[in-house]
């Protein structure tokens, strides 16, 4: 937890001058929501679940929660938000690794056309999106512990869009 905290904080210090969205990808109890919205509060956070669980702390609005399976839901929010998401952070792992690794290929796959350039990707699972760069990690946060990535200026919805070449 710390080192998602100390992530979301470099984070949010990197797109400081970067306008967009902020797409938070599994709101588990909303500890993550709660912080992000602590750090962002002029920005619009959507964030997405299969779920609200009954234990949760911070709940986003309704026009902000975008409830369902990311295999349907994150498409078309991808295509909404289309170069307009400045960070994205994704939580949704499980102790099943297979599980895991489909779902972070997914993202991975679908994420590039919303990403602004510029845009900062966190994640608690390794991801594999084109156009994007690995950082280094803030100190103090152990390696494999977060990923953290940053799109390329040029790329992004125009990167990931072949025909805008
Ligand atoms: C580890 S929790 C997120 C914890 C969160 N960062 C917090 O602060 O509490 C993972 C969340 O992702 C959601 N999730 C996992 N896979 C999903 C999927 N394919 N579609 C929608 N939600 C999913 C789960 O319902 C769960 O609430």
């Amino acid at each position: 937890m710390q080192a998602q905290r100390t992530c979301i904080e470099a984070a949010c210090a990197l797109i400081a001058d970067l306008p967009g969205v902020v797409f938070e990808l599994g709101l588990g109890v909303g500890r993550t929501y709660s912080h992000l919205s602590e750090k962002l509060p002029d920005r619009e956070i959507y964030v997405f679940d299969r779920q609200v669980l009954p234990h949760v702390v911070s709940v986003p609005p309704a026009s902000h929660l975008v409830l369902g399976e990311l295999a349907d839901t994150l498409p078309q929010a991808v295509e909404r938000f289309r170069g307009k998401v400045a960070l994205l952070h994704t939580d949704v792992g499980s102790a099943d690794i297979a599980y895991g690794m489909k779902t972070a290929a997914f993202i991975s796959q679908h994420v590039p056309v919303a990403l602004a350039p510029g845009a900062v990707i966190l994640s608690d699972q390794a991801l594999n999106v084109s156009g994007a760069v690995a950082m280094a990690l803030p100190d103090g946060v152990a390696e494999d512990r977060y990923h953290m990535y940053r799109m390329d200026a040029a790329a992004g919805a125009a990167a990931s869009n072949p025909t805008a070449a």
